[in-house]
């Protein structure tokens, strides 16, 4: 099953974790459109020449839905589980998923696979989807630096990554942005201004920056696109536009402004994701064919171990203001 919003890798967990079952006569069944597919009892037989390849796909072969929850509904949840007479249930999903499938954790047996572009969960290093979310902004800003040259303007990039400003932080550091502001690490309009000014009274050709979707200036809010009452909270957005017309307004640069959005969610997944979805798969395959259930898989110190489920669950894992990636910023003369 598949839950939460899609990520760029989760075809490769799909395709890694049911080969290894195949390969050993489990019989594999997909969950369609998350806890929906459970719900309506939706599923289909997976056959390996139905997933064969899918790895390379971004997208999820079974849907996925970050509308529906468990929580209030774990009786009925289960019943519905329990019609579908399976042994037990792999689920790549993010901190909404994990929170309802937690409740139900003594009563199902469960394999739990991280999956965020935003790289903000607990108890994993790394999450399968951000490093091809990084890709794109990178692959952003090398190629609006060619407009932003030619036209001598700031070209605000927004990236998603929720409250934590990883993808911001990753994908500006690879594409050496002249700026990245992210949630973690408010910013001083002053100090903005005057470092904007300064590379523009250096005659520096143009500018790229990149913008977290809720980053924010000292003592300011994060800016909502709207505030939706649904289970998806809240939904940011705006803050690209409003930056770049803040620059226009306190700078001598003229400024425009790109919403990367879904983008980050669309790439095909790179080979580092790659590696890391058939090797997540294998091991949550390998947890099922040990019967070591409510166990996530997670990634540290470079190996894919497995940990208990409730490590993956909790708040979101926010960009520590000192990471040694901020330092490096500092010392590259990125303003961060
Ligand atoms: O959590 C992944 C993510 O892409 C966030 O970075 C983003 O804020 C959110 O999902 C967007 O959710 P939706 O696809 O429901 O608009």
């Amino acid at each position: 099953m598949t839950g939460g919003g899609d990520a760029p890798g989760l075809n490769g967990i799909i395709e890694s974790a049911s080969r290894v079952l195949l390969n050993n006569g489990v019989e594999v069944v997909g969950i369609l459109d998350g806890f929906e597919g459970v719900f309506q009892e939706r599923t289909k037989t997976i056959t390996m020449d139905a997933i064969i390849g899918i790895h390379s796909e971004a997208g999820t072969f079974l849907g996925t839905s970050n509308k529906s929850k468990i929580l209030g509904r774990a009786d009925e949840f289960q019943k519905c589980f329990a019609h579908l007479n399976l042994d037990g249930l792999i689920a790549a999903g993010g901190d909404g998923t994990f929170k309802g499938l937690l409740e139900l954790a003594p009563k199902l047996k469960i394999i739990g696979v991280p999956k965020t572009i935003d790289n903000d969960l607990q108890g994993t290093e790394i999450t399968f989807g951000y490093d091809t979310a990084c890709t794109v902004v990178a692959d952003a800003v090398d190629a609006l630096r060619a407009t932003a040259n030619a036209h001598h303007r700031v070209m605000v990039v927004e990236t998603m990554g929720r409250s934590a400003g990883w993808i911001a932080l990753g994908g500006g550091l690879a594409s050496s942005a002249d700026a990245i502001l992210i949630p973690e690490r408010p910013f001083s309009r002053e100090k903005f201004a005057t470092y904007l000014t300064k590379a523009h009274e250096s005659k520096k050709p143009g500018m790229v920056i990149v913008v977290s979707e809720a980053a924010m200036a000292e003592g300011e809010d994060a800016v909502f696109s709207e505030n939706l009452k649904s289970s998806t909270g809240i939904r940011f957005g705006g803050i690209g536009e409003r930056v770049s017309r803040w620059i226009e307004e306190n700078t001598p640069w003229e400024a425009r402004h790109v919403v990367l959005g879904h983008l980050q969610r669309a790439h095909q997944p790179t080979t580092t994701d790659r590696f890391l979805t058939a090797g997540m798969g294998a091991k949550a395959a390998e947890l099922v064919l040990t019967q070591n259930w409510n166990r996530a898989v997670v990634y540290r110190d470079g190996k894919i171990l497995d940990a208990p489920l409730s490590d993956i669950q909790g708040p979101p894992r926010k960009v520590p203001p000192s990471h040694r990636w901020v330092k490096l910023c500092e010392s590259l003369g990125i303003f961060i």
